[in-house]
């Protein structure tokens, strides 16, 4: 078995937590993980520590220079920072590329979409999309690459129906719920992509073990294909409660985006996103774009690795089978 060490930042974010869980708990190579964490806080992880070393630096604060022996020895480094760190992402990578590691992974985990307004001739790349796309240019484009010192690998999903604490987006995930409200714009039928996090984070596991077929290559790791309002019947199935879609028109959603201080009270704040993201999101998917064509997607590359279905996910989290969940 191969032993590999990857530096891992975000280690107790919502992908950053299943990407150390799926690492520590391969059976393809031995992992070591350098997790790096806020200052002061615990990592989230139960399990024998003897494969992690942590690291609870203050990543807003640290330079290459600073960073860089951190990272030395490390085969791997993954950023999985969320929209506050993202700026920093750069840093992250000229750390590892001063320190020789061979092999970056750029903070992705989505699909950034163009949003085709309903109500004037316009169209809009919402402002956190703009940033994804932006750090991920950058990244794929480091000197290190483009000198061949370094290479990339980029993990693409779509919208995660799995993703820890996201309450408004996944009301299932809120285990004192008495009911469910769900939103979707203009068209709750519309079809969409939708991924387990944890599945893409074992995706991103099973790709740094085979860095020969992962090299410098976008890889997008799809799911469901599953319309809002065929999750909602799942969800009421499943949980034998009352479930509510909320269909935002796309009037009233394009106001918002343009003017998030008009979104109701019960969409503020309910997320981690901001709401004009939510609502800029639940608009793309309700335009029935947001899904990979044939051949856009790299699933097979990686056979082992099988996606999770919405009605799966259900069944393990409201204990019917047990048995396919984490
Ligand atoms: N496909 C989807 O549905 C989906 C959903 C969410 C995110 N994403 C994508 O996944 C990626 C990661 O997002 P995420 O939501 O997982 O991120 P996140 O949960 O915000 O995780 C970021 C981690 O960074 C830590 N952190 C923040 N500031 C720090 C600092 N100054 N120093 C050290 N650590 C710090 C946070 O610590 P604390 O835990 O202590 O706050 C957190 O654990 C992003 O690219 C995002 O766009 C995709």
């Amino acid at each position: 078995m191969q032993s590999l060490t990857v530096a891992l930042i975000g280690a107790n974010g919502q992908i950053g937590n299943f990407i150390l869980h799926e690492l520590l708990a391969s059976r393809e190579a031995q992992f070591h993980v350098l997790a790096f964490i806020r200052p002061n806080s615990q990592l989230k992880y139960r399990g024998p520590q003897e494969n992690v070393t942590v690291h609870d630096t203050d990543i807003s604060k640290v330079t290459a220079d600073s960073l860089a022996p951190y990272f030395r020895g490390a085969d791997v480094v993954v950023s999985a920072v969320g929209a506050e760190l993202l700026s920093r992402q750069n840093v992250l990578q000229d750390a590892a590329a001063i320190a020789d590691v061979r092999r970056f992974y750029p903070s992705e985990f989505g699909m950034h979409s163009v949003l085709r307004m309903r109500t004037e001739e316009a169209t809009l790349i919402h402002p956190t999309w703009a940033q994804k796309m932006k750090c991920l240019d950058e990244a794929m484009k480091h000197p290190a690459v483009v000198s061949g010192r370094m290479s990339y690998t980029v993990i693409g999903c779509s919208d995660s129906f799995d993703a820890p604490g996201e309450i408004l987006l996944c009301p299932w995930e809120d285990p004192n719920a008495m009911e469910y409200n769900m939103y979707a714009v203009g068209d709750a039928n519309a079809k969409m992509d939708f991924t387990s996090m944890r599945t893409t984070a074992a995706y991103l596991v099973a790709s740094i073990c085979r860095p020969e077929i992962s090299e410098n290559r976008f890889l997008a790791f799809s799911g469901d294909f599953i319309s809002i309002a065929e999750v909602a019947d799942l969800l009421r199935s499943h949980s034998g409660k009352k479930v509510s879609v909320h269909e935002i028109p796309w009037e009233q959603a394009e106001d918002i985006i343009r003017n998030p201080s008009l979104a109701p009270p019960e969409l503020v704040k309910a997320s981690n996103f901001p709401v004009d993201f939510l609502i800029a999101l639940r608009h793309v998917q309700g335009s029935g774009t947001m899904w990979r064509a044939p051949g856009q997607t790299h699933n097979s590359l990686f056979p082992n690795v099988k996606h999770q279905s919405v009605v799966e996910y259900f069944s393990y989290l409201f204990g019917k089978l047990g048995d396919s969940g984490p």
